[in-house]
């Protein structure tokens, strides 16, 4: 296999193109059929991701461009400063100054270790900081903006005696930086040391207000409607241009649904899940005539789970019933009952300003009686905020198992009323306390008219046995058929020139998700020219870049590739 380094190389094909490529593009890279079918099987072995990819091939560019050295990595960088310290340095002696400095430091390289960034320099006061590097993530964008809000929620805490605050700026974008230790920074904020990227974050920075967060159009691209954002006049700033568009975070959004909370709304029309979703709306029926069912949705990301249950629930939507989301969180992995207590917050209409005597009053409204209430009050009171003072040294005031009880009940009640689907969205997000919730809730589902729906990724082994209607359905990519039809519908009913569809079906591998992206880039990248019932391509299409959107994700993919090799070597 190593003989093949050497012409992907003067192909110019990277760890970053390796993954798209796809069987023609082997072929025609010269590429006999047993290599091709080997580099198959190594990718579908480590979970599968476009059939292209190589590990051996993969192992061996990494090897040939190690992490210590300079690399071209697609992160988002981010840039926090201290607001003003001049008037700290005038009133307090040096040693306290720099202890205070140390442990604002401290603070923010413990918030960037939380979403797993990486602190890349302390430039003065300043901290600069990378998303998606040496670990990529698929959410490196929305890693650093809550690692930022972090920070800032954190500032209150940095009090000196004298009733001084620090406080903090930061300013987040994403693009190409150069990583690794060939870093050496001088001046803070110097272009040509930093680099763009970097240089820009920390021109945002000095925009903010007084702990705010100003993110870049880059970034704001890449976390959708994950926050709440608020624009502001576009910026003219040293070493990067006027106009600049920026957008101040307000506040991370508890969207019931990450699906709909990054969905972009001029996506197409639902394609080519027919039997996927008749499958689903037979259970449905068949739970909604009161046989409870279990159904777990399996599938890559980007495959369209989330897509399918929207679908189905819109079609449903005509019926009575109620609904139930439960929508799992990366970052809440281990926070006990996450999902199940956002949705209580949620369906209580709990206000986060509110005082718990207020937050107590709707809370209580999902009961039937006072005395159920009070005592769930006593029981998820500390959870949800809803008790005046808690001493620290007070009893827990119940067992978990009556607390799961208590769940599960309340989870369960409005199927007394309607038929009830309950949708737990990206299970292999669960937390524990969750987990056996839901097993607990399985076992009583036999005659309830509650159909729950789990979506979840391959890798995770869902852990429930349902005694009764059971249904797994592991989603396969998307025809060529349907693929095209996709293309067709996102450019607008418009006819592409067959190349450009032939590209972007091969690239994307039927994951509809990487349909919608290069379709939209193509579109987006002024190759094509609109015509009335057609585009028209004026210049030979280049090889498809992967938009910068799913960069994150490809990369993700091969720093796991990557551990794997470390894995290998170690036997
Ligand atoms: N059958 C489909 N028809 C059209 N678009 C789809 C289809 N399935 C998925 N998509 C689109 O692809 C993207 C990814 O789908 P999503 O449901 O979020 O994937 P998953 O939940 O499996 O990660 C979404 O933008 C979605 O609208
Ligand atoms: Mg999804």
């Amino acid at each position: 296999m190593a003989e093949h380094v050497e012409t992907f190389r003067a192909e110019k094909i990277d760890a970053a193109v390796l993954p798209t490529l796809s069987d023609d593009d082997l072929r025609e890279l010269g590429l006999p059929l047993g290599d091709r079918k080997k580099l198959r099987a190594a990718i579908e072995a480590l979970g599968g991701w476009p059939p292209a990819a190589s590990t051996a091939l993969s192992e061996s560019l990494a090897g040939a461009r190690p992490r210590a050295v300079a690399e071209q990595r697609h992160l988002t960088v981010m840039f926090c400063d201290i607001v003003d310290s001049t008037p700290l340095a005038a009133t307090l002696d040096l040693e306290t100054l720099q202890s205070l400095i140390d442990t604002y430091q401290q603070q923010v390289a413990d918030c960037v270790a939380r979403y797993d960034g990486f602190v890349a320099k302390f430039m003065g006061d300043g901290v600069l900081a990378y998303f998606g590097y040496p670990q990529a993530h698929e959410d490196d964008a929305e890693r650093a903006v809550r690692a930022a809000l972090d920070i800032v929620a954190a500032m209150p805490t940095l009090r000196h005696v004298d009733g001084l605050e620090l406080a903090c700026r930061i300013g987040i974008a994403s693009g190409v930086v150069v990583v690794g230790d060939s870093i050496t920074v001088g001046a803070a904020g110097e272009k040509s040391v930093l680099g763009e990227t970097p240089n820009l974050a920390a021109r945002l920075q000095e925009t903010a207000p007084r702990n705010g967060v100003i993110v870049a159009a880059s970034t704001r691209t890449l976390v959708a409607n994950l926050f709440d954002l608020k624009t502001i006049d576009p910026l003219t700033l040293k070493g990067v241009g006027s106009g600049i568009m920026a957008w101040q975070v307000i506040a991370a959004r508890d969207d019931a649904s990450r699906f709909r909370a990054t969905r972009d709304p001029s996506s197409a029309e639902f394609i080519g899940r027919d039997a996927e979703l008749a499958l689903v709306l037979d259970r449905w029926s068949v739970a909604a005539a009161g046989e409870g069912q279990l159904f777990l949705l399996s599938g890559e990301p980007g495959l369209g789970k989330s897509r399918l249950c929207e679908t189905m629930l819109a079609q449903i939507a005509t019926e009575t019933h109620a609904e139930i989301r439960l929508q799992c969180s990366p970052y809440h992995v281990n926070s006990p009952l996450y999902p199940v207590l956002r949705h209580l917050e949620r369906a209580a209409g709990l206000v986060h300003d509110d005082t718990p005597a207020i937050r107590r009053g709707d809370f209580a409204r999902l009961f039937a009686s006072d005395e159920e209430a009070e005592r769930a009050i006593l029981l998820l009171g500390p959870a949800l905020g809803l008790l005046d003072a808690v001493p620290a040294d007070a009893a827990p005031s119940g067992s978990k198992t009556e607390v799961l009880v208590l769940l599960q009940r309340l989870l369960i009640a409005p199927a007394a009323e309607h038929p009830l689907c309950i949708l737990v969205e990206d299970a292999h997000w669960i937390d524990p306390t969750t987990q056996e919730l839901l097993s607990l809730l399985i076992e009583r589902l036999g005659n309830q008219r509650v159909l729950l729906l789990i979506t979840h990724r391959p890798e995770f082994t869902p852990p429930w046995r349902s005694p009764i209607h059971h249904t797994r359905l592991a989603m396969n990519r998307l025809s060529t058929r349907a693929c095209t039809s996709l293309i067709g519908d996102l450019a607008r009913g418009k006819r592409l020139p067959e190349e450009v569809v032939r590209q972007i079906v091969a690239k994307s591998d039927g994951v509809p998700l990487f349909v919608e992206e290069l379709t939209k880039s193509v579109l987006e990248s002024g190759l094509l020219t609109e015509e009335h019932d057609s585009w028209g391509l004026d210049e030979p299409l280049p090889l498809l870049a992967i938009p910068s959107s799913l960069h994150d994700s490809f990369m993700a993919r091969l720093d796991r590739m990557a551990s794997v090799k470390e894995v290998a070597q170690v036997r």
